[in-house]
């Protein structure tokens, strides 16, 4: 997709810089009335092409397992403790060594620049103000550099493994050289999920101008002003490594070919050996792969079925969690991701054991809906809900959260004599 028929698409209008701020000052104001994670959804959903939009919001196949990640959340009750002084709540807490004001660290997504021009630096951004850690993936739309000196905060970046070595060390070698504090090596993607919504909007690629998207473009004129003002979107991390592929949608598409199907325990202990500081994992759903992992030495295990986007039947990510807390025994720390949507789905994942959780498409649909700003948003408003819904629980501090927090299943609740 190139800039040239883009405008055609939109009917060439003009690229003017005046009327894409507009549109930015819009947007922002747009944020600033949104209430919920779902309102920033809504918005995005309103500004993106569907073909984008659906990029982020859709999952694998028949999104069983999208779907199964909020239900998880949705069917854990919580019995609030009453009569405690909650005029003080404290939502700080130790990630991975490091104090977050939040139990919530962002996890990587990529290409958010589709959503929003260098959407990535925008919620790099939101993270430092909101001080959580943020995670830069490898296909992000900022390069590991740009976000360093961009973005104040606590930075990691989460890895690919590539067929080629070389890529997947280079990678890690610049994320070591620039001062990034931990590596997330994401172990769910022995290939590519089959994303059907991709297909059918005719995102797949190398990218195909339709009937079906030119319309979707031409209907969209704020986003497509938006990307003629600032340029396609670069996958820059790996731009280098396939010069062929001209924009930042075909690089997606292509390099996922070159993802590592044979990436193994062997080479998952050799990056452990090769990276110093701590190592995250993420993607996993069994205890006995947990446990594995923690006596490797990896720090943070991150329960996690890539957001639905991957294998369609997995299971939910809340679910898998009580069997790798059990599993992991406190050898490493555990995060969840996957339907975080909520401040109480903090306090539910943290009562079953998590230490933190990691936010996808929350922050990222922020980002789609106002860049920064809307990012902003989406941590102000799981701050606000996190803060009301500890005091509802009658907890004032993050360690007060645990297993007894959760309500019995109606299941198993003991019938009245
Ligand atoms: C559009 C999109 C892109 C993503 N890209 C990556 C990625 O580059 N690397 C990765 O490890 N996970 C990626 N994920 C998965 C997220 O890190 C996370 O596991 C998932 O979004 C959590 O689910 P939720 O967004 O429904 O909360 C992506 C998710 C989405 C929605």
């Amino acid at each position: 997709m190139s800039v040239s028929e883009l405008r055609n698409a939109a009917g060439d209008p003009a690229g003017s810089a005046a009327s894409s701020c507009a549109t930015s000052r819009r947007a922002t104001a747009a944020v600033l009335r949104a209430w919920s994670i779902e309102d920033l959804r809504r918005i995005a959903k309103k500004r993106l092409p569907r073909a984008v939009f659906d990029f982020y919001d859709g999952g694998a196949e028949d999104e069983a397992t999208l779907r199964a990640n909020r239900a998880a959340f949705e069917r854990v009750r919580i019995a609030p403790r009453t009569l405690v002084d909650v005029t003080r709540v404290d939502t700080s807490t130790t990630v991975l060594g490091g104090r977050s004001a939040m139990p919530i660290a962002v996890g990587p997504t990529g290409a958010p620049g589709f959503g929003w021009p260098l959407g990535d630096v925008g919620i790099a951004r939101a993270a430092a103000a909101a001080g959580i850690p943020y995670t830069l993936s490898t296909m992000a739309t900022a390069s590991l550099e740009r976000v360093a000196r961009e973005a104040p905060g606590r930075l990691w970046f989460q890895a690919y493994v590539f067929k080629q070595r070389e890529i997947t060390m280079a990678l890690i070698e610049r994320a070591r050289r620039l001062g990034y504090e931990a590596l997330m090596i994401t172990v769910d993607v022995p290939v590519g999920g089959k994303r059907e919504r991709d297909f059918r909007n005719d995102f797949a690629v190398p990218f195909r101008f339709t009937p079906r998207n030119v319309l979707d473009f031409a209907m969209h004129p704020g986003w497509v002003l938006s990307v003629l003002r600032h340029g396609m979107p670069v996958l820059e991390n790996v731009a280098e490594f396939n010069p062929e592929a001209n924009d930042a949608a075909e690089i997606a598409s292509s390099i996922g070919r070159f993802w590592d199907p044979a990436f193994d325990w062997s080479r998952m202990k050799e990056i452990r050996d090769r990276w110093p500081k701590k190592l995250l994992v993420k993607g996993v759903l069994r205890g006995d792969d947990a446990e594995r992992l923690a006596a490797l030495g990896v720090d943070a295990i991150v329960v996690s079925n890539h957001g639905g986007r991957q294998l369609d039947g997995a299971s939910a990510a809340l679910d898998a969690l009580p069997q790798v807390v059990r599993a992991v025994n406190r050898k490493a720390s555990v995060m969840v991701d996957g339907g975080v949507r909520r401040g109480v789905d903090v306090v539910k994942a943290l009562a079953l054991g998590a230490d933190a959780v990691m936010l996808g498409r929350a922050t990222l649909m922020g980002a789609c809906a106002a860049g920064e700003a809307g990012a902003r948003r989406a941590l102000e408003i799981l701050r606000d809900e996190l803060v009301r819904a500890m005091q509802l629980t009658g907890v004032t501090a993050v360690g007060q959260i645990g297993p007894e927090l959760i309500a019995p299943s109606p299941a198993g609740a003991t019938p009245c004599p």
